[in-house]
């Protein structure tokens, strides 16, 4: 809905979620080496309902270890008093909003109506949202998709959206069906922004500032864009896109966040090779950024131990060029 006001609003540039990847960890080293991003995600949490559940009771959304002014927990369900209890329980905590994920697609959780797989039934989530903002629970966003078979889903949804207070809507412009790949689609993002009554965050493809400002220039109503795989290839993304100065020797920086990320989660881990498996997860992505994707990547993936790895890491430091902004927008990039 576009209104006078919120052309004047300056934007909200977040960091998505990523199981397995920006964990408490990762959010509190790249926000002591990088700039640009407002807003942080929990990866999600699930099965908190059951009373010996652990699932909450981790680093991941200890106060502690998060600086929770800016971090938003999110929950994959789709039962209303789990959401209930999330939100009590995030209160509790000190937490300002939570966020409901409507979006993973992969087909084990969207075969049992959760994530996306939530968005083809309009109707069940009407009742699951009545439900819970009876309650008068934390202030509550979505993150979303277009649909789960088909983009038009997005038009029913809308209308149920409509209906309860959201703190925020963020839509990753594809069907769940898609995944992660072809095309975002940006018309049926646009088509939809004047049936909601609250202004859309943009999610989906936002690997380089040009990408970001293609984006700003066709959804002018748009103020939150939420950064995915681009800056998990390129941490520098949301400040270059805000045009903050970084630190001119780029690679440097970034050797520096590679390995107190590494250090921490080795410390963390007490020594597990787990930390080897996250920093391999986070390279597939940091890879494309360097001047040659498929070196870094063999000499990283073959890794298994904390000596290879550290000097895998130390050559390609020394041997390789940091480029910057290089995850691939083609749909056929090759998988190194
Ligand atoms: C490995 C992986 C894990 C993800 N985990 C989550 C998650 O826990 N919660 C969520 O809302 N989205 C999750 N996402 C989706 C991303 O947050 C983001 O919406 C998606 O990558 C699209 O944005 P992009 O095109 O800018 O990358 C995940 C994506 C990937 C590839």
């Amino acid at each position: 809905m576009a209104n006078d006001s919120s052309a004047k609003q300056p934007i909200i540039l977040s960091l998505g979620p990523f199981q397995g990847i920006t964990d408490f960890i990762y959010r509190q080293v790249f926000q002591s080496q990088f700039e640009g991003i407002d807003k942080f995600y929990t990866p999600f949490f699930t099965a908190i309902h059951k009373a010996d559940s652990k699932n909450l009771q981790g680093a991941e959304i200890d106060p502690k270890f998060n600086n929770i002014a800016r971090l938003v927990p999110q929950i994959l369900t789709n039962d209303h008093s789990e959401l209930f209890h999330f939100s009590n329980y995030c209160a509790g905590l000190g937490y300002q909003e939570i966020n409901i994920n409507l979006g993973c697609p992969y087909p084990r959780v969207a075969k049992k109506k959760r994530g996306s797989g939530l968005l083809p039934h309009a109707d069940s989530l009407d009742e699951i949202l009545d439900q819970y903002f009876a309650g008068n629970p934390l202030p509550t966003g979505i993150k979303c998709r277009l649909g789960y078979e088909n983009p038009t889903e997005i038009a029913a949804l809308a209308k149920v959206f409509n209906r309860y207070p959201l703190s925020e809507l963020i839509i990753h412009a594809r069907t769940g069906k898609q995944l992660y790949k072809g095309q975002v689609l940006l018309d049926e993002f646009a088509a939809i922004v004047t049936d909601l009554q609250i202004n859309p965050g943009y999610n989906g493809d936002i690997f380089n500032t040009a990408e970001f400002a293609d984006r700003a220039i066709r959804f002018p109503d748009v103020k939150h864009f939420m950064l995915g795989r681009g800056i998990l290839s390129d941490p520098f993304l949301a400040a270059d896109i805000r045009e903050i100065p970084v630190n001119s020797d780029r690679k440097q920086q970034l050797y520096q966040f590679v390995k107190t990320l590494y250090e921490q989660r080795k410390a963390f881990s007490n020594n597990k090779p787990s930390a080897i498996g996250r920093m391999k997860e986070l390279w597939s992505y940091l890879k494309y950024s360097f001047d040659e994707p498929q070196v870094i990547w063999r000499k990283i993936k073959k890794n298994n131990s904390f000596a290879e790895y550290e000097a895998a890491v130390d050559q390609i430091f020394e041997n390789h060029q940091w480029i910057g902004q290089g995850f691939p927008s083609d749909e056929e990039a090759p998988d190194y």
